[in-house]
């Protein structure tokens, strides 16, 4: 989907489809340059009760006043002193949903006028909202594609020539969104570990990063016991992805560790079907890592960044590891491994003290659809955000706040520490027997593999994959996490 900017009045343009952001009670010809007449006929709609300018109502008029669109779409916004731009994306999220279910292929857009946000931020979010919504995974359908006809323009009706990088920013970010929905959408019998380290290989030549791409000799070699206690059970090799862009010496290093399960069975511990039938979306950290230094290096960030991908089908063969097996990993540290569906953590585990040591990273953060447990608590509106680091704790936040991707802090107490210890081995897979704080658990045996490092760790097990769509999200993966740290980091390079 492109973006345009027409510089032109309303009454100038002609496009299929006009969506007008309607603030409640504002005199919509004083900040926007709809005219009186207009702005009559709206409140009129509004008085009469045909049209709640709410936050996510639309309503659909065919042409209004003398406006020359064909049809002309409100789209609720709510107070304007309760105006956020995850408002805005979501407005223009849902408003991109309804016209491709129209069936146009093109719409237009006034750039909305606010007294609490800058052109520029409302640009992007604007972008962002309408490119979310828009996304479809129309791949493998064959029946019915012309049905599923994409919106291929939006044109933002507006003389403010300060917005074009804002729409630049936008599109980066919302390209990087739609390679990890892309990705996680993806069978998995097709995105194998060697499938995604060829796809790295290529982005990150087109971009300029260093990208190497670690075999299962040397994953041997490197004694990560984690990762190939993991990749036994399977007739895929494992392979660990570096990625690495550094743009200045000067400043400081993130390293970014993302859950690369390609497919999680469950391993000899079998997932029933139901646990299993999306479990494609098992690499989704590892993707939104891919992304993130994607956009990064798009946007020029000034901070150096480490992206590592341990990359591993999670499968019952008869070499699979087994409940009881130990498992030596990069770290030296032994892990008695109990469960083989709690995968994520033993490939992560390797993944985390390869970064502290290899790179010596000034944060570390890492995005793993590691717990079911963490649904539970947190439902699939909020990651789960765990680390012992308050002042990390609180960048994360503040971007959260700042791109509407939600996460949720749970407390990292050091008494968890006593559910991962094993009678036998240094640590174990498995918390406690009664699955109290399985999410937290988890966290708390990632937490023995970084010894000194903030760090931070990102459950997106509820957040990476949609069973029901949103205003700026389709049905399977949601790219969750991409916004976010390119914000974070954004915030940290300044
Ligand atoms: N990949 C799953 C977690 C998951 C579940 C992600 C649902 C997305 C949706 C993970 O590897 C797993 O199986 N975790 C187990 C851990 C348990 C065996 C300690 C779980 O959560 O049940
Ligand atoms: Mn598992
Ligand atoms: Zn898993």
């Amino acid at each position: 989907m492109d973006i345009e900017i027409l510089n032109r009045s309303l009454f100038e343009s002609k496009t299929p489809l006009l969506a007008l952001p309607v603030i409640e009670n504002q005199e919509y010809g004083e900040l926007n340059e709809v005219n009186d007449k207009l702005s009559n006929v709206i409140k009129e709609l509004i008085k009469d009760k045909e049209f709640d300018p709410k936050p996510n109502q639309l309503y659909l008029l065919n042409t209004l006043g003398n406006l020359p669109h064909k049809k002309v779409l409100l789209v609720g916004l709510g107070k304007e002193e309760e105006l956020t731009l995850e408002k805005i994306r979501q407005a223009y999220g849902s408003c991109s949903k309804f016209v491709n279910s129209l069936k146009l292929k093109h719409y237009s857009t006034i750039l909305l006028k606010s007294k609490r946000f800058k052109p520029e931020e409302i640009t992007q979010a604007l972008v962002e909202g309408s490119r979310l919504g828009s996304y479809q995974f129309t791949k493998f359908r064959t029946k019915d594609k012309d049905q599923l006809t994409k919106i291929n323009l939006l044109s933002i009706i507006t003389s403010n020539k300060e917005i074009s990088n804002s729409i630049k920013k936008a599109i980066i970010l919302t390209d990087s969104v739609f390679l990890v929905r892309d990705l996680v959408n993806n069978p998995s019998s097709l995105k194998t570990p060697t499938y995604i380290g060829e796809l790295s290989k290529k982005i990150a030549k087109e971009l300029g990063l260093k990208c190497t791409l670690l075999n299962k000799a040397q994953i041997e070699k490197l004694k990560m016991g984690g990762l190939l206690g993991v990749s036994k059970g399977s007739s895929q090799p494992p392979l660990f992805v570096i990625l690495e862009y550094r743009p200045n010496k000067k400043a400081k290093t993130i390293a970014l560790v993302g859950k690369g399960i390609t497919f999680d069975s469950g391993g000899i511990n079998l997932k029933p079907w139901d646990g299993m039938k999306d479990m494609k979306e098992d690499m989704a950290g590892a993707a939104t890592v891919l992304a993130i230094l994607r956009t990064a290096a798009m946007l020029r960030l000034n901070i150096n960044l480490i992206g590592l991908m341990p990359l591993t089908e999670n499968m019952p063969g008869g070499g699979a590891m087994k409940p009881g097996d130990i498992l030596t990993t990069y770290s030296g540290k032994n892990i008695e491994m109990l469960h083989s569906d709690a995968e994520g953590r033993l490939i992560l585990s390797d993944a985390l003290s390869f970064a502290e040591k290899n790179f010596k990273p000034d944060k570390i953060i890492d995005l793993a659809t590691l717990t079911g447990a963490c649904i539970i608590a947190l439902g699939t509106q909020a990651a789960g955000l765990m680390s012992k680091n308050k002042e990390l704790v609180k960048e994360i936040l503040k971007a959260s706040e700042e791109t509407g991707e939600r996460v949720w802090e749970l407390p990292l107490y050091d008494e968890f520490k006593k559910d991962v210890e094993s009678s036998i081995a240094d640590v174990k897979n498995i918390g406690n027997p009664k699955g109290y704080a399985g999410a937290i658990t988890a966290a708390s045996f990632l937490s023995e593999f970084v010894e000194k490092t903030p760090w931070a760790h990102l459950d997106i097990a509820g957040t990476a994959f949609a069973e029901e769509p949103g205003p700026c999200t389709a049905l399977g993966g949601t790219g969750f996490g991409v916004r976010l740290l390119t914000q974070f980091l954004l915030n940290e390079s300044k």
